[in-house]
């Protein structure tokens, strides 16, 4: 890896980041989002017009799903970083790199840089997306995926169910993620944060998946309560309601919309 700009480095963002890759959670984690994401990911990377063996960035690359997609769709090289490569394996084409996005993004230029689920999550979002667009090759492409809240329980196992998942999403995702930097709005933000950096070609797709009890949704965020337990307690949400909302997960009854996913893709002009 060459040189970097720093961004940020006084941003403790891993320290509230709640996602131990290291973990068993965080290896089922990580599994449970290939599952969820990668065909729709897949079928968003494959409608772009990359040239012959392209250079390619995948950042966060968590269990190393999607930077195998990119290498063998292309046949090109994949730099894939993370600040925890336990489950990123070197594979052909993929040269996994434990490295923080906050001290830089590698630099290029790249054809194609994708990141899903990485910057919601950063309060350096947007310092990072503009070094992105620099280390963008002239004609290259940058996908982002990110997610926003949905909120909507549409089945609930019993009634109380209701109350229970207004406090835990309460504690979660208005109190717990916003106070560790994550921004739900930024996925929708990221298509017009494009145009302004002068990117041509700009689309974006949201979906809204439906979770049922015991599918992958409700697998992964029954796991997300255990690795945040400590911070949503500290919240006031008791462990009564905590652990109702983890046996609603599993209930097959269970259908709500936890998050949307938004792929948001543009190309840097070629002059
Ligand atoms: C929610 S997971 C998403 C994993 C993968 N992109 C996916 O969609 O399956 C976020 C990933 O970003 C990584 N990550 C978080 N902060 C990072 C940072 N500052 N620099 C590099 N990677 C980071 C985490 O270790 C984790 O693997």
């Amino acid at each position: 890896m060459t040189t970097m700009k720093p961004i940020s480095p006084n941003d403790h963002y891993f320290d509230h980041y709640l996602f131990d890759n290291g973990s068993d959670l965080g290896a089922q984690q990580l599994n449970s989002l290939s599952a969820l994401f990668d065909g729709t990911t897949r079928s968003v990377l494959s409608t772009l017009p990359l040239p012959a063996s392209p250079n390619s960035l995948e950042i966060g690359a968590g269990n190393g799903s999607v930077a195998r997609m990119i290498a063998e769709q292309t046949g090109g090289q994949v730099v894939a970083i993370d600040l925890d490569t336990t489950h990123l394996p070197r594979t052909p084409g993929v040269e996994p790199h434990r490295h923080d996005i906050r001290e830089g993004v590698p630099a290029g230029p790249f054809d194609l840089i994708h990141a899903r689920l990485v910057l919601t999550h950063l309060p350096a979002r947007r310092e990072i997306f503009a070094q992105l667009i620099d280390e963008l090759a002239p004609g290259g492409w940058l996908v982002l995926a990110d997610v926003g809240l949905a909120d909507e329980l549409l089945v609930a196992p019993e009634e109380s169910d209701h109350d229970v998942w207004r406090k835990y999403n309460d504690a979660a995702y208005r109190q717990v993620g916003p106070a560790a930097g994550h921004d739900y709005l930024w996925a929708e933000q990221t298509e017009a944060a494009m145009f302004g950096a002068g990117l041509s070609e700009v689309s974006a797709e949201h979906l809204v998946p439906l979770a049922r009890g015991g599918g992958p949704w409700a697998v992964y965020q029954s796991n997300l309560s255990k690795q945040a337990e400590a911070p949503l307690l500290a919240t006031g949400l008791s462990m009564t309601d905590m652990d109702r909302y983890r046996a609603m997960l599993t209930d097959p009854e269970f259908r709500a919309r936890f998050f949307s996913l938004t792929y948001t893709a543009g190309r840097k002009p070629s002059a």
